[in-house]
């Protein structure tokens, strides 16, 4: 018997879920309501999952393979390549994702999906926005749509992974990371709708135009996508998991809690080459 709540957070994106344990082993249904619960709010919300690493894997497994991410050197943890260690605190300058983002969007085949859980929550502060990339593009005019609609654009690793890993002081210069182009609207493999595919942190230029015609038009792009409407603010507790879609949401980690600490562990699930 399945009893999952779904319960949406604003009509645009996101749903708390209720009703499970992602500790046990799910059934099929289980797994196909929290599938479908995906594809239709972008990203879920569970509270009181005090999952242990091989526990939180395979939640992530329902979903796909996982993804090992290029900066685990500065961010893994010893014997688990699939998980990335999310820390913030007084030794930090900053906070990973601290900005609007889809997590490895610089891969040649970005994550599909995140699975957060955070352990560690400051007093106060430390929540993630999420928007809807769907939201997004259907707020575009017609003749903006279809302007954008042929263009890709370069997502470059470089910039953010080399800035954070000289603040961690583990820079190694012959290190290169991934550098690709994806369509500026992409269609979800999924739900075959579309989506706004650029993001603050990764995206450097729209390909096949002219510099300055580039940047203003990411410039817009990148304040079109911060619209709160299109939005919603999730406020972690121990424990809390949040499982986003990186196909069709971008998410912000707010740091605003410095000195205090917020610490968590994330599975990445593999994805496609965006269309
Ligand atoms: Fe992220």
């Amino acid at each position: 018997m399945v009893n999952l709540e779904i319960n949406p957070v604003t009509p645009l994106i996101g749903a708390e879920i209720k009703n499970i344990d992602l500790r046990n082993t799910l059934h099929k249904e289980e797994i196909a309501k929290i599938r479908g619960a995906f594809l239709k709010h972008s990203v879920l919300f569970f509270r009181d999952q005090d999952l242990n690493i091989d526990q939180q894997k395979a939640f992530g497994k329902y979903f796909g393979d996982l993804h090992i991410h290029p900066a685990r050197d500065r961010n893994g943890i010893d014997g688990h390549p699939e998980i990335l260690y999310i820390n913030a605190g007084p030794d930090t300058s900053r906070v990973n994702g601290d900005d609007w983002h889809s997590d490895v969007s610089c891969d040649e085949k970005p994550p599909m999906g995140s699975i957060l859980r955070i352990f560690e929550v400051p007093s106060s502060g430390g929540d993630t926005l999420f928007a809807s990339m769907y939201a997004a593009y259907d707020a575009l005019s017609s003749s903006m749509k279809k302007f954008l609609e042929p263009l890709t654009a370069i997502h470059d690793g470089g910039p953010n992974y080399i800035d954070r890993a000289k603040r961690a002081g583990i820079y190694k210069p012959e290190k290169v990371f991934p550098s690709n182009s994806h369509p500026v609207i992409r269609t979800h493999p999924e739900t075959n709708k579309k989506s706004i595919y650029v993001n603050k942190i990764f995206t450097q230029s729209i390909n096949g135009i002219p510099k300055d015609e580039s940047k203003a038009i990411l410039e817009f792009l990148f304040q079109h996508i911060a619209k709160p409407t299109f939005q919603c603010r999730f406020k972690w507790e121990k424990d809390s998991i949040a499982f986003w879609d990186n196909r069709c949401a971008l998410h912000h980690a707010m740091w605003d809690y410095y000195p205090e600490v917020r610490r968590g562990y994330r599975v990445t699930i593999a994805g496609d080459k965006p269309l």
